[in-house]
């Protein structure tokens, strides 16, 4: 996998400490309230998963699965929902967990779709990855990890293709593999 990749822009150790840094953010600014960690599959799993272990107050974790319609590299910002939420969110306060805000069109139907059906008391994005020269929709992050550059990046469950989720670092795609 590695000889598909231009470099490494982030190290275990460095997203390690990163995502530490959230978790104690989080466990702060969410002290006494009834949180709900929603990550979105499959991309997120991985951050979700080392996230709440860094959490130190009580939570509760679900999931939801969605695709969006259009080419692959871009999302079209038509989401399907594939799985829904099994919790229902009346009283929490969701933080939803993403791998990474590109366009933000994805987050942007999610938050709208939940906040008129589901009556939830608040919601929030912690996104671990923040690559503010896609955006499109109007949304930012609560909460960010590490900024990306103009480039598509894989590992830590980041894919190509549902390739190099597995890589436990994140590296920059060469753009001939993705015919950039
Ligand atoms: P958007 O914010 O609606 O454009 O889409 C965000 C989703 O697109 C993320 O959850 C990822 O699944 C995917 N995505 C965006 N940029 C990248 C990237 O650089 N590498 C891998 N997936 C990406
Ligand atoms: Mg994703």
């Amino acid at each position: 996998m590695k000889e598909d990749l231009e470099s490494i822009l982030y190290s275990e150790e460095q997203i390690r400490e990163t995502v530490k840094r959230l978790g104690e953010q989080i466990s702060r600014d969410y002290a006494g309230k009834n949180l709900l960690l929603v990550s979105i599959l499959k991309g997120a799993v991985v951050f979700m998963t080392d996230l709440m272990r860094e959490i130190t107050i009580p939570c509760r974790i679900d999931f939801m699965a969605v695709s969006s319609y259009g080419s692959e590299a871009k999302s079209s910002g038509i989401v399907k929902i594939n799985k829904d939420l099994d919790i229902n969110l009346q009283g929490y306060d969701v933080l939803i967990v993403e791998d990474i805000l590109d366009s933000g069109r994805t987050l942007r139907y999610i938050i709208d779709h939940l906040l008129t059906g589901r009556k939830p008391n608040s919601i929030r994005i912690c996104t671990l990855f923040d690559k503010p020269s896609g955006r499109i929709a109007p949304i930012q992050a609560d909460y960010y990890g590490m900024l990306v550059p103009d480039a598509f990046i894989v590992g830590y469950g980041l894919d190509y293709d549902e390739k190099y989720r597995n890589l436990p670092y994140i590296g920059i795609l060469k753009p001939e593999i993705y015919g950039g």
